[in-house]
């Protein structure tokens, strides 16, 4: 048993929460329950602790003495510590608590598929939160028009549009996905419905790679004469960019693998998933 465990079990929910890429910590406090003479006779450590959650959780097993021993215990320090969150789990248990707070499950198919979460949903909705005041400050006094690529900004420009507080016209283009060897140009599968001639465009990305496609569209969009244009993108693989395009706002810098979620796709598979994860390599051409 790898340290500080003392349970498979931990262990075990330990790896899941980092697969997740939810903190945890391990015992980190101990609640003194009953005193004698001004000594601790009776304490309990939870196993966990989930500051993003602030959850304490305890992990237990089916022998019934045991459960129902903690639950005596868990009684007494909701009694004492009032405001405590806790919860004693059952491995059955886990994932249920994890989809219920947003972080999956991932359905028993998509797990060996992923190698880790990259992305939490709660890490993208507070940044889609802070990209979209920062937009409707930079926009102040003026109509933005945002235009999407389809599909994988589906979740991202859905979400990010609602924190946008100027007016807003949304628009939605698809674009011939490139091929990789660079023999077949861009093309515009669906164009714009609206006129953006002297309006102003924010033109919006799940993710800048090479930089080609974005380039391409943004001299597309020159060609209508709009009164500017800026760029947003959720996220940017900085490393692996060959035109230099400049993205006005980003939502994450990530490192050069492959990922998907939130509207990203491997094959149309994973764009349902609330976050973004890393996918395993060996499924990479
Ligand atoms: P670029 O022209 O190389 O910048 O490619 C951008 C497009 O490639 C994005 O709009 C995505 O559709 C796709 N893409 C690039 N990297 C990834 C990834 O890691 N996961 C999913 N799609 C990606
Ligand atoms: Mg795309």
């Amino acid at each position: 048993m790898p340290a500080p465990f003392a349970h498979n079990a931990e262990y075990e929910f330990a790896r899941i929460l980092d697969f997740y890429g939810i903190d945890w910590q391990y015992e980190p406090r101990t609640f003194p329950l009953r005193w004698d003479r001004g000594h601790v006779t009776e304490a309990f450590s939870p196993d966990f602790y989930l500051p993003d959650l602030n959850m304490y959780v305890e992990l237990t097993t089916l022998k019934a003495n045991l459960t129902a021993e903690k639950n005596r215990k868990m009684r007494l320090l909701k009694e004492i510590y009032p405001g405590t969150n806790i919860i004693m789990l059952k491995k059955q248990d886990y994932l249920r608590l994890l989809a219920k707070y947003g972080y999956g499950p991932l359905t028993a198919d998509q797990v060996p598929d992923i190698d880790r979460v990259l992305i939490t949903t709660g890490r993208l909705q507070k940044r889609v939160a802070e990209l979209g005041a920062q937009i409707s400050h930079d926009y102040t006094g003026r109509e933005v028009v945002m235009v999407g690529v389809l599909r994988g900004v589906l979740c991202f420009i859905a979400d990010i549009m609602r924190q946008i507080s100027v007016p807003t016209a949304i628009d939605l283009m698809a674009i011939s996905s490139y091929d990789g060897n660079g023999s077949n140009a861009v093309r515009i599968l669906k164009d714009l419905d609206e006129n953006i001639k002297g309006r102003d465009v924010l033109l919006v990305e799940d993710i800048v790679d090479t930089g080609m496609t974005l380039n391409h569209i943004v001299e597309y969009l020159n060609t209508k004469k709009p009164a500017s244009i800026k760029i947003c993108a959720l996220l940017d693989k900085r490393a692996r960019r060959i035109v230099n395009v400049p993205v006005d706002y980003v939502g994450f810098e990530i490192p050069d693998e492959f990922v998907v979620g939130y509207g990203l796709d491997f094959n149309q598979r994973f764009r349902n998933l609330p976050f973004i994860a890393v996918l395993k390599h060996d499924l990479l051409p």
